[in-house]
């Protein structure tokens, strides 16, 4: 049952939330001019300026109307922001929202919400039970400022943002870690904000697996790179190996040769390969030939959220690798405070029970799965969050990266995209089944 003073606690967070996306969103609309945010700076990414109506759309449709059950604002626009009406390509030539009226649409729906806020029952229905339908909204926009993010490093230009550097390697972490064969619960029933395709909670046995502590890094990368891993067919599957040869694939993109070292462009700044960096922009056909060169593989989709939650102590699956509690900037590099991953080791705090490292935060993880529907699955509340990209043409990612907001990111949290897409922030891990003397008993 909810109290009333834990319903005002309630609003206080939620209001927090938004406020909180919507300062990001600001920051990365007011970072360039009005032509930028109306260009398209690459055809698989809006213009920025869509991205930021279309959030206010979205909390428009769900909050104002739907909660709230107020009069549209603006139902003039709706088919102008509906992602599956508008392909990508098409998205500059529309009669968009120029900047100086998106940005009051989305404070006119803004000041709407917090109004109703205050007066909103959490318990009178699904939608808003534990604020459910404003932390899907908070999490909207927090998904859509990431994918700001990466538009903006896609973006040719003079840098327009700017952070501080990531922290240093507080201690060395290598090797693999072996994680037992158990009874493993995956996804959840519980958590108030997880969405549709995390849900629900089931068991799951795993058998005895190994991982990697840490993110394949940069220096790690180089060295399929240079040992002429991109023209050896051998490590690439069927589709890998075409698309690595029509793509013209030669690096991870941003990557660039300046003559004599490996270097990478990032927000607009050159500088040298950072080789204890997990490497960043790589596409699930990378990261399964590196996986191969390596005598190794990508982890399934239910190891990976083994090796994050499950607590060898008890045999409880938790929220993150370090327990219950939400990230801090102790745990995991999250939520854009830096403009790039942090060095393998940099994270000691965040480790799971069994000594695995950085898989909240820094880089999108690439696993082996397809985008199934856990057992006992129902679109919740909308098919087109999560059920109409169900199938094998997807590859799952975990863990979030250093452009996730910590909303947008749990053990649970499923993330997802084409095998290709690689402008995203996707790395990897590698996995490895157990050779036949390591196996107990
Ligand atoms: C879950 C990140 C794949 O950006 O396409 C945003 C999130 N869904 N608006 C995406 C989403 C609708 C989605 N991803
Ligand atoms: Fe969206």
């Amino acid at each position: 049952m909810t109290t009333a003073g834990s319903d005002q606690d309630l609003r206080v967070r939620i209001a927090g939330e938004l406020e909180r996306a919507r300062n990001r969103s600001a920051l990365l609309t007011e970072a360039v001019d009005e032509t930028e945010l109306m260009r398209q700076h690459s055809p698989i990414m809006s213009p920025l300026v869509w991205d930021l109506a279309h959030v206010g759309n979205q909390e428009e449709l769900w909050l104002v109307r739907d909660v709230g059950g107020r009069e549209p604002v603006r139902r003039d626009i709706d088919d102008l922001y509906d992602a599956f009406k508008q392909p990508r390509r098409d998205r500059p030539a529309l009669p968009l929202l120029r900047p100086d009226e998106a940005r009051s649409y989305l404070g006119t729906v803004r000041d709407k919400v917090l109004d109703l806020l205050d007066g909103v029952r959490f318990d009178d229905r699904r939608l808003v039970t534990d604020g459910f339908a404003f932390g899907m909204i908070v999490q909207h926009e927090q998904q859509h400022d990431e994918t700001m993010l990466a538009t903006h490093q896609l973006r040719i230009g003079p840098p327009a943002l700017a952070a501080p550097p990531p922290p240093p390697a507080l201690v060395p972490v290598s090797g693999e870690v072996r994680v037992p064969g158990s009874r493993f619960t995956m996804g959840t029933s519980t958590d108030p904000w997880a969405l549709d395709n995390e849900r629900p909670a089931h068991v799951v046995d795993v058998p005895e697996f190994f991982i990697d502590a840490a993110p394949v890094t940069n220096g790690e990368y180089l060295a399929f790179l240079t040992g002429g891993g991109y023209d050896d067919e051998r490590w690439w599957s069927g589709p890998g190996w075409q698309h690595r040869q029509e793509a013209g694939l030669t690096a991870p993109l941003h990557w660039r040769h300046d003559g004599t070292q490996w270097g990478y462009l990032r927000f607009g700044r050159y500088s040298p390969l950072v080789m204890d960096e997990p490497v960043v922009h790589v596409c699930f056909h990378e990261a399964e030939a590196y996986a191969a060169w390596a005598g190794k593989r990508l982890p399934t989709e239910v190891e990976w959220e083994k090796a994050a939650r499950w607590d060898p102590a008890t045999g409880r699956s938790r929220r993150y690798p370090w327990g219950d509690a939400d990230p801090g900037p102790e745990q995991a590099n999250l939520g854009q405070r830096l403009l790039s991953p942090a060095p393998v080791g940099a994270y000691p705090a965040g480790a799971s029970p069994l000594g695995v490292h950085q898989l909240i935060g820094d880089v999108w993880e690439w696993t082996s799965s397809g985008f199934e529907a856990y057992p006992g699955f129902s679109a919740f509340p909308y098919r087109e969050y999560s059920e109409v990209f169900f199938g094998n043409s997807y590859r799952m990612l975990r863990g979030g990266s250093f452009g996730t907001d910590r909303s947008a990111c749990r053990g649970t949290f499923r993330n997802w995209d084409l095998p290709i897409r690689r402008q995203i922030f996707s790395g990897f891990r590698c996995a490895r089944d157990p050779r036949p003397e390591e196996t107990a008993g």
